[in-house]
């Protein structure tokens, strides 16, 4: 049997994240680890994803017009590739699932870029990218873009939306970073909806705040490029501060952020939609003591190397 395979990167938000949907721009880092697909003939059409970190099955599905996201999802790739017949598509996820990292954008870019070599015929990134804008918009419902931007590409990037989005490509030295799940997190949509009614509530207040972030990003993106890590930590603290402020942070995700600084790191946020799932921390120069810290606080923590 014919087996194909795809990746998609995981990807890990430096700065920026919500204030992006609102227009500022943000820092984003595609992760050398993200999602696996392989796509072979099954006995029935169906979906499989497996949790690369515990072994474990996450889901299993068949494609459903209207069924659940992932369902739907499924069933989108195949009608945009006019596929039919008995097709599995099985990915492994070597992210926290569902907790910040990029793990659905990983997925459907791995799932359609194996899809595509199974049509048998050379597809343009483009038609890839337009199978992800689908099935993150099933997901996400008005996403930014900046999920798929980074499991397509890798690399570190700056990124505003737009038609086109904006992406410019940053030189940053590699540096080891310290990342953990604090705990489960609500819908990407619902956070995003959640950020809404706060511009709603409080305009002039939420403006400010978003332009505020565009600051620390401008700061960040200079500070980066120049390795100075100290700025940066800083940096990603008054980030945090400030996604705190939009109301998406979590005594998990404080806690883990404090534990993190406390034992050396040079700064913490949160990373992602936030209301749960992951933070990562700063801390070039000593990341097992941070790993240390946040293990002993109950924290599964582990580090990874921004490349
Ligand atoms: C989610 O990874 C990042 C958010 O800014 C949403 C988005 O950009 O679509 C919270």
């Amino acid at each position: 049997t014919r087996r194909l395979v795809g990746q998609g990167c995981g990807k890990l938000i430096l700065f920026g994240e919500h204030a992006v949907v609102w227009g500022q721009p943000a820092i984003v880092a595609g992760l050398p680890r993200g999602a696996t697909a392989l796509v072979r003939m099954a006995e029935k059409a169906s979906l499989s994803i497996v949790n690369g970190r515990t072994g474990a099955v996450h889901a299993e599905v068949e494609p459903k017009a209207d069924g659940s996201p992932l369902e739907q999802a499924y069933q989108a790739m195949l009608d945009i590739l006019e596929l039919e017949g008995p097709i599995g598509v099985h990915v492994t996820i070597d992210v926290p699932i569902g907790a910040g990292l990029g793990s659905s954008a990983a997925m459907s870019v791995a799932a359609a870029r194996a899809l595509t070599q199974f049509v048998g015929k050379p597809m343009a990134t483009t038609e890839v990218e337009a199978i992800v804008a689908r099935t993150e918009s099933i997901f996400h419902g008005n996403p930014s873009g900046i999920d798929q931007a980074a499991a397509l590409g890798g690399g570190i990037f700056q990124y505003t939306r737009g038609t086109p989005a904006s992406i410019e490509a940053l030189w940053v030295e590699p540096v080891s970073v310290v990342v953990t799940e604090t705990g489960p997190a609500p819908s990407t949509a619902s956070l995003v909806e959640g950020v809404g009614r706060f511009h709603d509530a409080h305009p002039k207040i939420a403006s400010r705040i978003d332009e505020l972030v565009g600051e620390v990003v401008a700061d960040a993106r200079t500070a980066l490029a120049k390795g100075d890590w100290g700025t940066v930590g800083e940096l990603m603290n008054v980030n945090h501060g400030l996604l705190v402020s939009m109301g998406v942070s979590t005594p998990g995700l404080d806690r883990a952020c404090h534990i993190a600084r406390a034992a050396g790191a040079l700064g913490a946020k949160l990373t992602g939609a936030g209301g749960g799932g992951c933070m990562f921390a700063l801390a070039p120069e000593s990341p097992d003591e941070v790993v240390r810290a946040l293990q002993e606080a109950g924290f599964d923590a582990f580090e990874i190397t921004i490349p």
